[in-house]
């Protein structure tokens, strides 16, 4: 990641002034200041006191089986997340206790009983704990006891792997809050993935989310989309914890969010939806960088992973019931081909809008009145904001 030329002592370099105009409500909130997209001090700011908290790393169903790991980039660190032979989900820094070398380079993998360094072949239970560390024996006060690996905070919740780099955010059930019946509702715990695909965007993660959470570009940017749902359709959910979000209908005659006039499928629906959720998607972020869309038959999850300030690592993944994928007939070929399509048209205005917030002279523009999300978004991140500002 890129890092500031400019020594920052760690500070927000922000105009309060200017956050607290995204605080207002949204009828008089002016957008986060510009500088927020393209500052490489505010990014690194972000990485430290926002990314430090609960993000989002995947789904369990990638680390479902005892040694299944999932690796991700935070920034400068690594962290992945491992299951234990108990079948306990554990985090861990993505480095050796030995001289620190990265253990695991790819993001997914499996091992059977330990978890081996490359370097000097150091290796770890699937709990963390040290179990191999050659030509150490005659080393005075080693205790292999205290070089585990450093484990990182974090927890399992409605079927996202969550972790908490700082270890001090609040409980992970206030973090996700009432969004965890949405999440129960569609047994995104219990589902598991049919395809992943992973983007770089040339643009801010803020403005990756933005962008998400309003459906005002879907006439002019998804002609595929918008045949499907009415962007003005359905309704913001409100609720506890940090995240925001609601609703679109889905056409007269359209099943799902699909390829084929959405009706390309022999999926049924998820079980126990009632009939206005089957014919609903719901849009959520999970603060700072989940996106899950709930649909009536699958479940989409975006994650956000902040390169520098203008580039961004996206990953997409479609997840299904156990059930529908061991039908013989199951193909998510639908799903993931139209929000291939979908994601590419939504990247394309989220590079354009990267590259006119950096245009020296702009200013903050203003929400609409359909965009209240957005500005839930944003409040979320200004809040942050303003807790160092003052
Ligand atoms: S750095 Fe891992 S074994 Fe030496
Ligand atoms: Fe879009």
């Amino acid at each position: 990641m890129a890092t500031s030329a400019v020594a920052t002592n760690g500070k927000l370099h922000l105009d309060p002034a200017d956050v607290r105009a995204t605080l207002q409500p949204v009828e008089r909130a002016s957008m986060l200041p510009p500088a927020a997209f393209v500052d490489p001090a505010v990014l690194e700011w972000e990485m430290d006191n926002v990314f430090s908290g609960w993000i989002c790393l995947g789904h369990a169903s990638v680390v479902a089986e005892p040694g299944n790991w999932l690796m991700r980039e935070i920034g400068p660190s690594s962290v992945f997340a491992m299951t234990g032979a108990d079948g306990v989900v554990r985090a861990f820094l993505n480095a050796c206790r030995h001289r620190g070398a990265r253990i695991v380079e790819e993001t997914e993998g499996k091992v059977r009983r330990r978890i081996q360094c490359p370097y000097h072949a150091w290796s770890y239970d699937l709990d963390g704990s040290l179990v191999a560390a050659p030509h150490m024996d005659e080393v005075e006060n080693f205790d292999r006891g205290c070089f585990g690996l450093i484990e990182v905070r974090s927890a399992v919740v409605g079927g996202l792997v969550l972790v908490d780099l700082g270890g001090e955010a609040p409980e992970p059930a206030d973090h996700v809050g009432d969004l965890l019946g949405f999440l129960d509702r569609w047994h995104v715990g219990s589902l598991q993935r049919a395809r992943g695909t992973v983007y770089e965007v040339e643009a801010n993660w803020k403005g990756i989310a933005e962008n998400y959470n309003e459906c005002l570009h879907c006439p002019g940017v998804h002609p595929e989309l918008n045949a499907l749902s009415d962007y003005r359709s359905g309704d913001s959910q409100f609720g506890s914890g940090r995240w925001c979000g609601g609703s679109m209908t889905l056409n007269e005659g359209a099943d799902t969010m699909g390829t084929g006039e959405g009706h390309a499928t022999t999926r049924p629906p998820i079980a126990g939806l009632d009939e206005s959720e089957v014919n609903s998607v719901y849009y959520f972020s999970l603060f700072p960088n989940a996106l899950v869309s709930l649909h009536p038959d699958y479940v989409m999850l975006h994650t956000l992973w902040p390169k520098a300030p203008d580039r961004t690592e996206v990953t997409c993944e479609w997840f299904f019931e156990p059930e529908t994928m061991a039908r013989p007939d199951f193909d998510p070929s639908d799903a993931a081909d139209f929000w291939d399509t979908v994601n590419r048209q939504d990247w394309y205005v989220c590079e354009l809008t990267q590259r006119g917030v950096r245009t020296k002279g702009y200013t903050a523009g203003r929400y609409s009145a359909d965009e209240g999300d957005v500005h839930r978004f944003d409040t979320l991140v200004a809040e942050k904001y303003i807790e160092a500002l003052g």
